[in-house]
């Protein structure tokens, strides 16, 4: 089996930790019987240079080429300077490239690592429990997207605003990959929503209602999105999957980032109808400690393991990639993000050679 993979390093952090996550590919390669064909292309700032575009027509190519989309990450001075305009709406390339293969599955699993559970930004007696959840984020709707959004008037009379719309069709399939998830793990919804509120809301409520009933072995627990901001720190454990819609669940996946203690452990999966999807750490580009061979190349690995089980059915590599982290982190190997003071921490290439080791 050959499989295409469009690699999309992108600015900070992105090339360095893009390159350990494509030595775990190559083992796979060794191990499986697969090949990967891979094609680098330019995305953010790093495509500014060449093409005065974040997202140029040649990136997209690739990507429409290939049979999934490896990212790295974006951000930094460069993307920054030069915001683009799509739509009317500024916008990065992430934005572009979410809509442009309509990646409206957003899966952003958090987990705190009983070895890592020092680094939580919880208290002890609650980060000592541990949690293991999965952020079902609706990435292509909501308000992100809906149309109108504009700018209107002038002085004290100026106004902006943003349209939040979804539609049945939206929900309804953004909901099942959220029931289908959980089936696989403890079979638990939480769905996250505003209907005391919002009528949007009160719609997405009566909506995911519809589809629990087809998944009675799942248990469906809709939750005002504040009080689930607020239920993440006290009592992360009560959730299994969490579904959401676009801005919430943007929000809501930082929260359960952080408790899990370095956003250099999060991977993501976009995904479209069919198999495609495209897989990106969740810490961003770092531009802080770009350069250095510091950073945490574990996001960007388990990114690659998503990419295994979710666009190419791979999911026995992808477990040995999970397990290989797994006992990387609990012989004690650290990157300098996720290190406690008196101990001393590994390089990037470092990371990347250990979990290589154990695989
Ligand atoms: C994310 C980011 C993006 C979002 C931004 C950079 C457009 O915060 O992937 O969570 O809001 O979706
Ligand atoms: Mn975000």
């Amino acid at each position: 089996m050959k499989k295409k993979i469009a690699v999309l390093p992108g600015d900070g952090i992105g090339t360095e930790v893009m390159e350990q996550a494509l030595k775990v590919l190559n083992k796979i390669q060794e191990q499986y019987n697969i090949e990967f064909e891979y094609n680098h292309a330019l995305v953010g700032g790093a495509a500014w240079a060449d093409y005065q575009c974040h997202l140029p027509k040649s990136t997209l190519k690739t990507c429409q080429e290939a049979d999934a989309i490896l990212f790295g990450s974006v951000g930094g001075p460069v993307a920054e300077q030069h915001i683009e305009k799509w739509k009317g709406v500024e916008v990065n390339s992430l934005l572009g490239l979410r809509k442009a293969f309509n990646l409206y599955a957003n899966l952003r699993p958090a987990k705190l690592y009983p070895s890592l559970a020092f680094a939580s930004s919880l208290r002890k007696d609650i980060s000592d429990k541990g949690f293991d959840l999965l952020v079902v984020r609706e990435l292509t709707g909501g308000i992100y997207f809906g149309q109108p959004k504009g700018r209107e008037g002038s002085g004290d009379e100026e106004y902006a605003f943003d349209t939040m719309k979804y539609s049945r069709m939206e929900v309804k399939r953004i909901a099942e990959v959220a029931f289908e998830a959980a089936r696989k793990r403890n079979k638990k919804v939480h769905s996250i929503d505003k209907a005391n509120v919002l009528t949007t809301m009160v719609f997405w409520r009566e909506v995911v209602e519809e589809v629990a009933k087809n998944y009675p072995d799942v248990k469906y627990i809709p939750m005002y999105v504040d009080n689930a901001a607020m239920q993440l720190t006290s009592n992360p454990q009560q959730f299994d999957v969490m579904l959401c819609g676009n801005m919430f669940g943007d929000i809501l996946s930082d929260e359960a980032g952080a408790l899990t203690g370095s956003l250099g452990m999060l991977p993501s999966a976009s995904l479209a109808e069919g198999s495609f999807g495209m897989y990106e750490p969740g810490g961003g580009s770092a531009p802080d400690i770009a350069g250095q061979n510091i950073a945490n190349p574990i996001a960007q690995i388990l990114s690659a393991a998503m990419m295994l089980k979710y666009s190419f059915n791979l999911t026995e590599a992808a477990e040995k990639i999970e397990k290989a982290v797994e006992k990387t982190l609990s012989d004690g190997f650290r990157t300098s993000d996720i290190c406690q003071k008196n101990s001393k921490p590994i390089s990037t290439i470092e990371m990347g050679a250990k979990i290589i080791e154990n695989l």
